[in-house]
């Protein structure tokens, strides 16, 4: 089976991001085509890119980046579950895509997003600028989650956004298992 990475984007203190992505990490394990893992960017605590040689080279001096190469080495799929900062992709999600390069290379992402009334969606079109850059397919089949805070529920601290971002996710899971098998020969 494929390995899905399901990653936390946010790693700021109070950050809501871990409810999002334990929903949707439940749900890809429900969907149960790929081997899904849930991979923290607040656990992996990456400093600000600190690396003297381009990781295109992959000789990585530090024993964080080591690390982090190992974990991304072993996917076949992404699903980075993000905000958008001032229209944008958090810092620490740019510092973790900056950090490697191959590791990166011939595999598909896609995206849930949350935020206010744009659920995070312009934060995901500059993402996707980046992650071309490191020879990455980004979906267009995405969850996005307007005025996502609705959906969570403080009692049992959960978030669950209802039938149709599931069935949103349902559609990215099954394109990107579509594009990680058709992708994965070209890193052979
Ligand atoms: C620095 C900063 C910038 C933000 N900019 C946006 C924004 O551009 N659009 C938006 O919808 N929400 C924005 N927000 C609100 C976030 O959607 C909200 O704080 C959300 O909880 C952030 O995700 P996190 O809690 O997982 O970090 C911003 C929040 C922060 C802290």
């Amino acid at each position: 089976m494929l390995n899905l990475q399901v990653i936390v984007a946010s790693t700021r203190p109070g950050r809501l991001g871990p409810l999002v992505a334990a929903w949707f990490y439940g749900y890809a394990r429900e969907h149960g085509k790929f081997d899904a893992e849930l991979v923290d960017l607040a656990a992996v605590a990456l400093p600000l890119y600190d690396e003297p040689k381009h990781p295109r080279f992959g000789q990585y001096e530090h024993a964080h980046t080591q690390a982090w190469s190992a974990i991304v080495d072993r996917a076949d799929a992404f699903v980075f579950v993000t905000p958008e900062y001032n229209f944008s992709p958090p810092p620490s999600l740019v510092n973790a895509l900056d950090y490697l390069s191959r590791e990166w290379a011939y595999k598909p992402v896609g995206f849930v997003s949350y935020g206010g009334v744009s659920g995070g969606t312009r934060g995901v079109q500059v993402t996707k600028q980046i992650v071309t850059a490191l020879k990455m397919m980004p979906i267009p089949e995405a969850v996005a989650i307007p005025f996502f805070q609705q959906y969570i529920d403080r009692d049992s601290d959960t978030f669950d956004p209802g039938e149709v971002q599931a069935k949103a996710g349902g559609v990215m899971l099954d394109e990107l298992l579509k594009w990680a098998t058709a992708l994965k020969p070209l890193r052979s």
